[in-house]
């Protein structure tokens, strides 16, 4: 077979080494104005002293920095945590649970610090908190006799798939493509990649889970009730607990899988060719994911096939003659090749799916992104119109996911993810901008409100579906009655991630954490309490 060229055209490269670790320059660190002794004194009586950092710990901005992946939330001005404490097993999270109770201070769970909003480390409001900073917690465990896995929340993706790589060449995960994120965070919102047409989202795939609860209980399916078991798996995290670990059905692949990423320019085609991938990409065989990053004034085609190139071609010349994909576009690998191949480029190694600070200087961008759903393929003036909003000064990207097969069988209440049956694909819509020299990003910010707002017209409506996983705050933020999160202010951006299984959710909230001990600006309100 021949070669194909590097998968990775310049622009796309932008996109793909935004996984990577950050090193901008420290703000000073803030005044530590804590009243809140009584946490410390607590914890000290379980959890060792090197495992709990205060704001006057040396290492403490290390720490805090060492997994926030968009540094415009590393500013001086951000709310920051008044401690972070490690947990390297489950009873030190047990504890920290209840000594921040005992003591009034609230707990951010962090797995792998990618929220959009930085919410595992940071507050919109004015509040002490802790963050409970599970990176410590991160083995993975394959049993190939039942082809499960159990993998905890601290884990990145990269090294789950890693593991399922090591133990067998023919199985894998069904998750996102950056192999950074993390684990607790990803699954908690759903969960999908290159996989989803064939089996579906993480959490169509988890069998199990350990809890932490309110209380500092350690709960498993069995005991955690069914509707917090359905409620963690999509529902959001910080919301029920802290999730500590996962089981996971791992899933066939074949022993070579085919790749290819096929740019087209506006200048051949790229409105035409895109337009037409609405209709063809959801209709594929499940084995077929063909996904397009729109950057710039070009369409890059990107896909992963569950066969080979000579089973693939046929497949593109009967289905999707427009995109003109041949021989020398087609590589063909093991699928956990495929993985750093297509997210970190054509150099790297399976190796680097376990940095979990891969590639350095790309990540003094900070960004801003949101999501949308389609269920009707958008015209190809509106297609035309897009572009020209792509080439425009200081521009962002938008990132088409196709769904249709698996992801779309299953039911819309079946997981607390309710974008399911009649989705054509989810549009994410992102932009970036230097952080040296004080950039505030308002500009690349304004880009994507005003493509968000142009786009209305196209996508679902009533409620406008998002993903929950792509976190933006401007979709709505709770508001505290009496010291409760309000089910009702819930609603606004709780109906657009969750649709009607936002109600469930909060009934599952109020049996699992009625006082609304766990929460941030989107967790699910409790039901019972609602005002
Ligand atoms: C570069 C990049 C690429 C991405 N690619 C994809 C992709 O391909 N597909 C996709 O679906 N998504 C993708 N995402 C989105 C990603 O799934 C979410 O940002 C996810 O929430 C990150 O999980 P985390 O553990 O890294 O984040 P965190 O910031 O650690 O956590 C996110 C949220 O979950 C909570 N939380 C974290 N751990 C737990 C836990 N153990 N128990 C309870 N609550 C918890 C946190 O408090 C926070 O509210 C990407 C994000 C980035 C930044
Ligand atoms: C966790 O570690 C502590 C020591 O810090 C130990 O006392 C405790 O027994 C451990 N718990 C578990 C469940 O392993
Ligand atoms: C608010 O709720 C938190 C967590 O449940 C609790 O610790 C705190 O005491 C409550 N505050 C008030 C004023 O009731
Ligand atoms: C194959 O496709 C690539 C781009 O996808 C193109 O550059 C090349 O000319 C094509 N080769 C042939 C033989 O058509
Ligand atoms: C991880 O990636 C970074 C940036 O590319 C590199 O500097 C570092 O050496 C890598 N670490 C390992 C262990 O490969």
């Amino acid at each position: 077979m021949a070669m194909a060229k590097s998968v990775l055209a310049p622009p796309v490269l932008i996109f793909a080494l935004f996984c990577s670790y950050y090193a901008a320059s420290m703000a000073s660190a803030q005044a530590a104005a804590s009243s809140s002794d009584g946490f410390l004194r607590c914890l000290s009586a379980s959890i060792p002293s090197q495992l709990v950092f205060t704001q006057s710990s040396p290492s403490f901005t290390t720490l805090l920095k060492s997994s926030i992946r968009n540094p415009k939330f590393f500013t001086p001005s951000i709310v920051r945590p008044l401690y972070i404490v490690t947990p390297t097993n489950a009873s030190h999270a047990q504890d920290a649970v209840l000594c921040g109770r005992q003591n009034g201070m609230r707990l951010r769970v962090r797995s792998g610090g990618h929220d959009y909003e930085g919410l595992s480390y940071r507050s919109e409001r004015p509040e002490a908190f802790a963050v409970l900073d599970l990176s410590n917690l991160r083995a993975v465990r394959v049993d190939l006799q039942t082809s499960t896995a159990w993998v905890d929340s601290g884990a990145t993706l990269g090294e789950l798939y890693y593991a399922v790589g090591k133990a067998s060449n023919v199985l894998g995960f069904p998750a996102g493509l950056c192999p950074t994120v993390g684990v607790g965070g990803h699954f908690s919102g759903g969960g999908f990649g290159m996989l989803l047409r064939k089996y579906g989202l993480a959490i169509d795939n988890v069998l199990d889970a350990v809890l932490v609860d309110a209380r500092g209980r350690l709960l498993s399916k069995n005991t955690m009730g069914s509707d917090v078991f359905w409620a963690i798996r999509g529902g959001g995290g910080e919301s029920f607990g802290v999730v500590l670990s996962w089981q996971v059905r791992l899933v066939p692949v074949p022993a070579t899988v085919a790749v290819f990423n096929v740019p087209v320019p506006a200048s051949q085609g790229a409105v035409d060719v895109v337009t037409r991938w609405q209709q063809v990409a959801p209709a594929l065989p499940d084995d077929l994911f063909i996904r397009v990053l729109v950057q710039q004034q070009t369409a890059n085609f990107q896909s992963l096939f569950l066969g080979t190139c000579d089973a693939l071609l046929p497949v593109m010349g009967s289905r999707f003659p427009e995109l003109g994909l041949n021989r020398s576009s087609c590589k063909e690998m093991t699928w956990i090749q495929s993985v750093p191949y297509i997210y970190l480029g054509s150099g790297s190694t399976v190796e680097d799916l376990l940095n979990r600070t891969t590639s350095a200087s790309v990540f003094s961008s900070g960004y801003k992104a949101t999501s949308d759903y389609v269920r009707q393929a958008i015209p190809r003036d509106v297609w035309a119109n897009i572009f020209s909003r792509l080439a425009q000064p200081n521009a962002g990207l938008m990132i088409l996911d196709p769904y249709g097969a698996q992801i779309s069988t299953v039911p819309e209440s079946a997981t607390p993810f309710p974008h399911r049956a009649g989705v054509l694909y989810n549009i994410q819509y992102m932009n970036f901008w230097p952080m040296a020299g004080g950039g505030d990003g308002a500009v690349q910010t304004k880009w994507v409100r005003d493509l968000y707002a142009f786009m209305a017209p196209y996508v679902s409506s009533n409620p406008r579906e998002a993903y929950f996983n792509y976190r933006d705050l401007d979709l709505g933020e709770n508001v505290v009655v009496g010291n409760v999160s309000s089910y009702q202010a819930g609603m606004v951006w709780g109906h657009k991630y969750f649709k009607d299984n936002y109600q469930r959710l909060a009934v599952a909230k109020s049996q699992i954490d009625p006082d609304d001990y766990f929460r941030n600006e989107q967790s699910i309100p409790p039901l019972a309490n609602s005002n």
